[in-house]
């Protein structure tokens, strides 16, 4: 039986002036574009914070997000909208062109990459063994890998994945570079020599970039689909700049640069390389 206070939640209204509210608010601060017609999803998420603050109304939890000076809540509401899916060797082809077209120029050249957007680590986890593997365990890579949600940052740090989140890796390479942690459920936790390539750190797009570069590969994969295309473009620059000649950009497969390019040449679907 429900309780009487989840009841009192489940009639929680999302006004419409609500939904605007909350629209704005991630704009201006992530970027993050939601369209009309997520009204139900926004309440759905929402109603976990309310749920953990012990609030049944929408109206006392703005004004919540208002009195809290730390700012913490307002990272909440941004942890609870973002959308993280993502999985291991995602968009596979772009690991097969890394491995024909760019590995052969790295030689034993020190690279950095950078994961863009990187959710719960299973990208730039797939970039690091992907290098393993061709460099035969040697090699020079450092990885940094970002996000603007802490919540997802700290489950890439921990490293640690169900059965059926490393169900797309090869058995040999689960082998090789994860430790089996759990028996039942099954988990997994990446190995040490591929968590040492990695630097995992929280980071807005939308604000200023602290890092220099330049990087050798930047992805950005499923990213920007939730910006629209004024931000987008801003982007695309920004990373064309961060890129050394000749390094490359890859989206997510429904990506594409449009507008105005700053220099770059489409060489698969979704990759693109600095002239
Ligand atoms: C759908 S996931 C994509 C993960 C991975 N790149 C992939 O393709 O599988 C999108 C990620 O972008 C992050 N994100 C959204 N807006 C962002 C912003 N302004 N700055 C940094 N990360 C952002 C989200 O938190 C989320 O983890």
């Amino acid at each position: 039986m429900i309780g009487r206070s989840q009841q009192d939640l489940i009639k929680a209204v999302l006004t419409q002036a609500h939904f605007s509210r909350v629209k704005k608010m991630l704009h201006d601060y992530s970027g993050i574009f939601l369209a009309e017609g997520k009204e139900a999803l926004v309440k759905a998420r929402l109603l976990k914070r309310l749920r953990r603050l012990g609030l049944y109304d929408f109206d006392d939890y703005f004004d919540y997000i208002e009195s809290d000076k730390s700012g913490v809540e307002f990272l909440s509401l941004v942890d609870v909208l973002t959308t993280n899916k993502t999985s291991f060797f995602r968009e596979s082809q772009h690991f097969d062109y890394i491995n024909d077209v760019v590995m052969p120029t790295i030689n034993d050249r020190e690279v950095a990459w950078w994961s863009a957007g990187c959710s719960s680590g299973e990208e730039p986890y797939t970039l690091a063994m992907n290098y393993l593997q061709y460099k035969k365990g040697r090699g020079n890579l450092r990885i940094l890998a970002t996000d603007i949600s802490s919540l997802v940052l700290q489950r890439a740090k921990e490293g640690i994945y169900s059965a059926e989140h490393v169900r797309d890796i090869p058995d040999a390479w689960l082998k090789k570079y994860f430790t089996r942690i759990g028996v039942n459920p099954e988990a997994w936790q990446v190995d040490d020599r591929i968590a040492s390539m990695i630097k995992f750190g929280r980071l807005n797009l939308q604000e200023s970039w602290p890092m220099k570069g330049p990087f050798n590969i930047i992805m950005c994969r499923n990213v920007m689909i939730y910006f629209n295309r004024d931000t987008q473009q801003k982007l695309i620059k920004r990373f064309y700049d961060l890129l050394e000649p000749g390094g490359h950009l890859f989206l997510g497969h429904s990506e594409t640069i449009s507008g105005p390019n700053p220099g770059f040449v489409s060489v698969r679907p979704a990759a693109y390389q600095k002239k």
